[in-house]
């Protein structure tokens, strides 16, 4: 029987969570958009392609996956002997959210001759349905080692397909999905804030529309944003993706000064995703303590999508092409 003793304080929650970790033999895996307390417990911070190679190669017998669904469902998928628990099961995404199996499979049905090129952040059901899977620091590199008189299918992101297919010249048949939390940046308050830093350069994430992509200096994944603001040029970056991977910004670069892109309403607050914000250290704690929720895939649909998912592991690790989308001009 499990002791249910509440645990009110952060101290006390962070001395349980690493006393339980070893005791269950876990890692902690945490996307950068996770709470600065959840990315300082974690033993591994990452973009999309770098967790699922971590959830991959770890040989740690429980995965606590600080992230969204689709995340959490990769790591089973690519490590179906370990126990995957996600802090809070409703932590989806409005791209998976737009992209119901039923309909994607009808829509495939209809264009046979073309392939599926699909972003993770997808349901399992349509990455079984899918021919090869792409993060945003991959996509490009994938997409490179397609054919050119390949017709493609791209979903369910319109703004990472639309983008691109604007560097790439690939005619892309586009599923009409969007990120919210992107979808939130103004571009009338950007130029505002722009015009209060004229020397700040402006890096952003391919979730984002074409109008605030368009005042970008660089483009690229959350890791790809975050070695930029390495090497960028000055000591101001303005950031237009989910304002909690600044807290890793601010760790590694003390000295440089990082500015969230804003909202409609002039700050960034509405740019905090509310799917990745529902885990939290008290969920955490109860995964780690009772090992659920857990993550379970029927194992005729996880060999379906690990297709799919060995594909893009493959393609991006190709000694060919580009790796992250990169600096766009
Ligand atoms: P990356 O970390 O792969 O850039 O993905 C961003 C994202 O929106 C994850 O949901
Ligand atoms: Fe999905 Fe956007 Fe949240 Fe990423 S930031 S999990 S794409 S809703």
């Amino acid at each position: 029987m499990t002791i249910s003793t509440p645990i009110t304080s952060n101290t006390e929650l962070l001395t349980e969570i690493k006393r339980l970790k070893q005791e269950r033999n876990a890692i902690i895996l945490a996307h950068y958009y996770q709470s600065p307390e959840i990315q300082d417990l974690a033993d591994y911070v990452g973009d999309s392609l770098e967790l699922s190679r971590k959830a991959q190669a770890t040989d740690a017998e429980v995965i606590v996956f600080c992230g969204v669904r689709f995340m959490a469902e990769t790591a089973k998928i690519l490590s179906p002997e370990k126990i995957v628990v996600l802090p809070d099961m409703d932590a989806g995404c409005s791209l998976e959210d737009s992209c119901p199996p039923d309909q994607f499979k009808a829509f495939r049905e209809a264009h046979p001759d073309h392939i599926a090129l699909t972003y993770i952040n997808c349901s399992t059901e349509v990455k079984a349905l899918s021919d090869i899977i792409v993060t945003s620091s991959s996509a490009e590199k994938i997409l490179s080692q397609i054919p050119a008189d390949q017709k493609i299918i791209f979903g369910p992101d319109k703004h990472l397909g639309g983008y691109l297919a604007r560097k790439t010249g690939r005619d892309m048949l586009l599923w009409p999905g969007v990120c919210i939390v992107h979808e939130a940046f103004s571009e009338t308050e950007l130029v505002k804030l722009k015009a209060q830093h004229p020397d700040a350069p402006i890096a952003a994430h391919p979730e984002c529309p074409a109008h605030i992509v368009a005042h970008a200096d660089y483009v690229g994944s959350t890791s790809g944003i975050l070695e930029y603001a390495k090497n960028m040029p000055g000591d101001t970056l303005i950031v237009a993706t989910e304002p909690h991977i600044i807290h890793q910004m601010e760790k590694a670069m003390p000295d440089k000064t990082f500015i969230g892109a804003p909202g409609a309403d002039g700050n960034c607050n509405c740019n905090i995703c509310p799917f990745m914000a529902l885990n939290t250290l008290e969920k955490l704690y109860l995964c780690l303590r009772d090992l659920k929720p857990r993550v379970e895939i029927e194992e005729g649909l996880r060999l379906q999508a690990k297709k799919s998912l060995d594909r893009m592991l493959e393609l991006a690790s190709a000694s060919v092409g580009q790796g992250d989308l990169g600096a766009k001009k």
